[in-house]
């Protein structure tokens, strides 16, 4: 067997691109709705997202840097997620873009922001399913040498949860036909998935 590729980040990578985020992928999208103490809305995509606990449901994503986001929820304590699909790309792709605070991402990219019931956060309401959210945990990531970074890493508990009715069939979500978006590497890679790439393997002993 060739030798593999061998290099340690912290001296840099040594090729075109960095492959970090191309190995780590494709992941799912944190596509994130909050609003500011005085209720002005906010909506941006996070790709280092996922789920962290099931009982209670509990959902993290990473803002590398300050963002709106970040402030909005240190000022509230909630957000939402909204799930990006295929027909939501470009709108979620929109949201990304570096605005100003007081421009209202949903208006930019022509989405419709509805009230949430448990949180002041608005939802998505073109998204087929909307988790409502509290801040559970708000942790400064640091290095292994234990020196703080400039990452923060949102967590919150889902604590009201909207699934569009179509999704639901014989009471099982149906992950393949929400068409869900994931991203990739490099500057634009993203994936869709369908019933194609559905494969079963069951847990031993089950
Ligand atoms: C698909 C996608 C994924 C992104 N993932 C992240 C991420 O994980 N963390 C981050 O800090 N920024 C991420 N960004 C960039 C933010 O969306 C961008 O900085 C945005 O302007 C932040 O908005 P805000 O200041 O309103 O929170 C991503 C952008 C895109 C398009």
């Amino acid at each position: 067997m060739p030798a593999k590729y061998f290099y340690q980040p912290g001296q840099g990578h040594g090729l075109a691109h960095d492959p970090f985020n191309a190995i780590v992928g494709p992941r799912p999208i944190g596509w994130i709705s909050t609003s500011d103490a005085a209720g002005r809305h906010n909506l941006a995509p996070y790709s280092f997202f996922n789920a962290f606990n099931y009982t209670p449901p509990i959902i993290g994503f990473a803002s590398i840097g300050r963002k709106d986001t970040l402030r909005h929820i240190e000022a509230t304590g909630e957000f939402v997620w909204n799930l990006a699909t295929r027909p939501l790309a470009e709108a979620m792709n929109t949201s990304s873009a570096a605005v100003p605070a007081d421009i209202d991402e949903f208006t930019l990219a022509g989405l419709t922001a509805v009230p949430s019931r448990r949180v002041r956060a608005p939802r998505v309401e073109e998204s087929p399913v909307n988790f409502e959210c509290r801040l559970s945990q708000l942790l400064r990531l640091q290095g292994a040498n234990g020196d703080p970074l400039e990452t923060w890493l949102i967590l919150g508990e889902v604590v009201a949860v909207h699934i569009a009715p179509h999704l639901i069939i014989d009471g099982s979500y149906d992950t393949a036909a929400a068409e869900p978006i994931l991203r990739g590497g490099g500057p634009a890679d993203y994936f869709d998935i369908g019933p194609a790439q559905r494969f079963r393997m069951s847990r031993p002993g089950t």
